[in-house]
């Protein structure tokens, strides 16, 4: 048996908790005691203390007030609740921002930012810095060997950028640095001599701006390069101070999924356990909530993938948001089969955004495991204290690893040079195209890891690197030798076209030794009309797809020099040219798709080069209809986690081993059905 340890070492359990803010309720005490009885009847074990609490606990420079915490800590621990508590440094106190004006972001046009919201910093600010540190110090001093504190929460959800004269220098520090002082090796990889925009100095650089430059992509992929790393500075300035104080508490802090602004690879790496907040937008008639458990999906295998080790849930709603169009509920049952879910890709807790709706303000229609109301006898309420139940069943799960033979590439640095380019507009949708790769493995029971480009690859059977437009020379290397060495890897049409400063690759695409990777050169890559279609046609192949197919958005021109053809364009002045190849390239092969297709296209082709490469389904037949299988493992058992998001009983076929659900405690072989929403994990021998 191989686990990992628990999030809360010695507490082997799926933590079920949230945010809670104590905060806000000190004149109410009635409440925060009813708190702690609500909490135990909804089988909760853990709260988020204090992400905005700075006002409450120093309401004036230099006096800090800690005795309201002490008391909701140590009462909620003597309660069985553990706490993760939060460095408040995600919002301001007025105090603050009127007496350190330079704490405040400034905008991308110059404007110096009022008091007001959150989330809304200059990371660079040296007084900023030493004011967190300071409350952070105070914070780590004072619950020092507090049994109760498991866990420390960064801030909170980090995200923006400032503009301000500090963040300017750090940017051309940064960019010195980068650029070893040499400004002529910044012009070239820049290319600023397109439209004269050569610079003769560092200190000539600013930040991109609307009402400047933000037309050179080079310059604006370093910014949010140096965005991220200015970002990671700010959290390592926090957990550093923590850390001197309280080496064996982890620090984690909340991402956002596939956020744009900070490439989350880098992030991962200042923390010791990834966290996110996930939202997913169910009962959507417009769109299959099988659907949305592919987008959610692939964001829980993403956010466990950083650090390849199970990962926490933060933040969920129990019942609804309050900042979309529609803010729908969440139907009886969805609530449970969404948790779960996270669980199945690799979360080790279930929490909450948040545990009491607010009073007043912003959020006080934000759903909550108590309501205004105020009691459990809310329909909310009592599907969380259902889920919390069940959630107690899954020990075994805790720790356990999820193994696959596939990984994803998804990398921020090529979602940011794709969006940046001029062109193909409404038809680039990286997120979306990698979602669509995704789901023609999550779709038939094989788990799915992710990586960034400069991940390992060595450990998988079969790259798939949807729309690998920035690639350096660097990784191309590693590429080569994955294949030469027997690996597999699917890349698409958009492939190696710049570098890793979005210089295009001189002497065809995709550059340098992928060309002869792929055993193919791209010359052209031609953009569709919403309506328009483009026929294609398998020709005989190894893979035994066949028949015809339609492209849309984008069809590449390409020349076979050596690869097969698997499928032509049968329409367009390309007719008869190929749209998917593949190339035996030392003792592996690498398949070329250079059209967009259908979802059900695309699932047909690269899983019949999935079943071609050997690679694992969970249950080996076809799923039902809006049923998703995957799995966990410690070695000796996986969990398989069955969930159905379909509104109807279905039957799964699983083999003829026997499998234990843990959920209901029955033993299943051959074929289980579940109710509409159902969910089993079923504990088997591997
Ligand atoms: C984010 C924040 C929370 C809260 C929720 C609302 O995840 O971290 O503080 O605002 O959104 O959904
Ligand atoms: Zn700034």
């Amino acid at each position: 048996m191989k686990k990992f340890d628990p999030v809360f070492t010695d507490f082997p359990h799926i933590v079920h908790g949230g945010d809670y803010n104590p905060d806000q309720w000190l004149d109410y005490p009635d409440i925060l005691s009813e708190d702690v009885r609500l909490m135990k009847l909804a089988g909760i074990n853990s709260a988020t203390v204090a992400i905005f609490a700075w006002s409450a606990i120093e309401p004036q420079e230099g006096v800090f007030k800690l005795d309201w915490l002490d008391e909701v800590v140590n009462n909620l621990y003597k309660n069985g609740i553990y706490t993760i508590l939060a460095t408040p440094s995600g919002a301001r106190p007025a105090w603050l921002d009127e007496k350190y004006p330079e704490a405040r972001r400034t905008s991308n046009t110059g404007i110096k930012q009022l008091h007001g919201k959150r989330h809304n910093h200059c990371m660079s600010s040296p007084i900023y810095r030493e004011k967190v540190a300071k409350i952070d110090s105070v914070l780590a001093e004072h619950f020092k060997g507090n049994p109760a504190v498991k866990m420390w929460h960064i801030s909170n959800e980090f995200s923006g950028e400032c503009f301000c004269d500090l963040c300017k220098q750090n940017f051309r520090d940064f960019l010195r640095r980068k650029y070893n002082n040499d400004i002529k090796k910044l012009n070239h990889e820049w290319w600023t001599g397109f439209w004269s925009h050569t610079y003769n100095d560092f200190d000539q650089i600013d930040p991109p701006s609307p009402i400047g430059e933000d037309r050179v992509h080079g310059q604006n992929l370093d910014w949010k390069r140096f965005i991220t790393d200015i970002t990671c500075d700010f959290i390592d300035n926090e957990a550093r101070t923590l850390k001197a104080i309280t080496p064996d508490i982890p620090v984690t802090t909340n991402f956002m999924g596939t956020f744009e602004g900070l490439d989350y690879w880098k992030v991962a790496r200042h923390i010791d356990v990834v966290s996110w907040d996930s939202y997913p937008h169910f009962h959507n008639p417009d769109r299959s909530d099988a659907d949305v458990a592919v987008e959610y999906g692939l964001r829980h295998d993403l956010t466990r993938s950083h650090l390849h080790k199970p990962f926490m849930l933060m933040e969920s709603t129990p019942s609804c948001v309050n900042w979309t169009t529609v803010n729908k509920m969440k139907r009886p049952g969805m609530h449970y089969l969404a948790s779960m879910q996270v669980v199945a890709h690799g979360s080790d807790t279930i929490q909450y955004f948040q545990w009491r709706k607010s009073r007043g303000s912003s959020e006080k229609f934000h759903g909550a495991v108590v309501d205004h109301e105020g009691s459990k006898n809310t329909r909310v309420f009592k599907e969380v204290a259902k889920l919390g139940a069940d959630l107690a069943k899954l020990d075994d799960v805790v720790g356990t690893d999820t193994k696959s033979d596939v990984a994803i590439i998804y990398d921020w640095e090529i979602n940011w040079a794709i969006s940046d380019f001029e062109g193909y507009n409404e038809r680039r949708n990286y997120e979306k195209t990698v979602r669509e790769f995704y789901g023609c493995f999550f779709n038939h029971a094989t788990n799915i890891d992710f990586l960034p480009l400069n991940g390992d690859f060595s450990k998988y059977k079969m790259i798939v690197a949807p729309m690998m437009y920035l690639v350096s020379e660097e990784v191309i290397d590693k590429i080569e030798e994955y294949v030469r060495e027997g690996g597999t890897i699917v890349c698409t049409y958009m492939t190696g076209y710049v570098n890793e400063n979005d210089l295009c690759y001189l002497g065809g695409w995709p550059g340098g030794k992928l060309r002869k990777v792929f055993g193919i050169w791209a010359e052209e890559l031609d953009a569709l009309y919403k309506s328009e279609r483009v026929k294609n046609e398998y020709l005989a192949n190894d893979l035994g797809v066949c028949g015809e197919f339609e492209s849309f958005d984008l069809c590449e021109v390409i020349h076979p020099e050596g690869a097969q053809i698997i499928a032509e364009y049968r329409s367009q002045f390309y007719s008869g040219m190929p749209s998917v190849t593949v190339n035996n390239y030392g003792k592996g092969k690498a398949y070329y798709i250079a059209t967009r297709q259908s979802v059900a296209d695309l699932e047909e082709l690269v899983c019949a080069i999935s079943d071609k490469e050997g690679i694992d389904r969970i249950v080996p037949d076809r799923l039902p209809d809006g049923v998703k299988v995957i799995s966990r493992t410690d070695y000796d058992h996986e969990y398989v986690f069955i969930t159905n998001y379909s509104t109807e009983e279905r039957c799964v076929e699983i083999d003829d081993r026997e499998g234990l659900n843990l959920l209901d405690g029955k033993t299943y072989s051959g074929n289980i059905t579940l109710p509409g929403y159902g969910v089993a994990v079923l504990k088997r021998k591997v």
